[in-house]
């Protein structure tokens, strides 16, 4: 049985006074939920913030980053590492999402060099994939997320993904309300866990694959009942304790 894990993806969002509240909020909220692990990545500089609020609660939250470097130092001006990551207690990595493929570039081979460098750092990678709204009209979304899986494959081998997690996000469905239905999400993890599976069965049966868009506390336990979908990767929803707290609870509920 999969342990599921949902993770709050802060994206360019934050204040010192938000990171206090929003985090020790989520810690009253989700007090005593038991079988889920409960992530959040805010924005690098507030780190040290985040690590000192979540130590200050009861909770065991989880501290991510949405990005990094291929290197630990050096000139490479505007960047973050993994060693400085760890520093602050971060243990989990959101790499190739939609925004960082599209606003800087990433390309499926940069990104697999990132899931390289992480796992050689001892860090859980979370490697966005998702299909663009043409694409999934052109019925092509099996074939997209099977290019991303594959060039981390073909990169690391497929045991890369043991202790790794995949966040399936249709792009289309990012910030913009006009969520996956469950049935879609779950047909595109059970595809995305069969590519794995072909290559590995006990890899696949290990590997977290988190849905991504416009997760809400009112649809979030369709998803979570769909036995492919082990968590989230929430947005906007993650920017409020009670709604994000929602999500976490309606993850341990389906999942228990
Ligand atoms: P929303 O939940 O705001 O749609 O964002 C999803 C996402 O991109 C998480 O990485």
């Amino acid at each position: 049985m999969r342990r599921p894990v949902v993770m709050g993806n802060w994206k360019l969002n934050g204040s010192k006074a938000m990171v206090k509240d929003l985090i020790s909020g989520l810690d009253a909220e989700i007090k005593g939920v038991q079988g889920v692990d409960v992530a959040v990545a805010p924005p690098a500089v507030y780190l040290d913030l985040a690590e000192r609020t979540i130590a200050e609660g009861q909770e065991k939250i989880i501290l991510g980053a949405q990005d990094t470097d291929l290197t630990n130092s050096g000139a490479f001006t505007g960047d973050n590492s993994p060693e400085m990551y760890k520093e602050f207690g971060v243990t989990h990595v959101i790499i190739g999402h939609s925004e960082r493929r599209d606003y800087h570039s990433e390309s499926d081979q940069y990104v697999a060099k990132k899931f390289a460098f992480l796992k050689e750092n001892g860090l859980v990678p979370v490697l966005c994939i998702g299909e663009t709204e043409a694409q999934n009209e052109a019925g092509e979304t099996e074939a997209v997320c099977a290019r991303q899986i594959n060039a981390v494959i073909d990169l690391l081998g497929v045991e890369a993904f043991n202790g790794a997690i995949i966040a399936y996000e249709p792009i289309w469905a990012i910030g913009t309300g006009k969520a996956a239905t469950a049935d879609d999400a779950q047909r595109i993890h059970a595809s995305i866990r069969g590519l794995i599976a072909a290559k590995d069965a006990a890899v696949a049966e290990q590997v977290i694959i988190q849905y991504g868009g416009s997760v809400k506390p009112e649809n979030a336990a369709t998803y979570f009942a769909q036995p492919d979908i082990d968590g989230a990767l929430v947005g906007g929803a993650s920017l409020d304790a009670k709604s994000f707290a929602a999500i976490v609870k309606a993850a341990a509920e389906a999942k228990a």
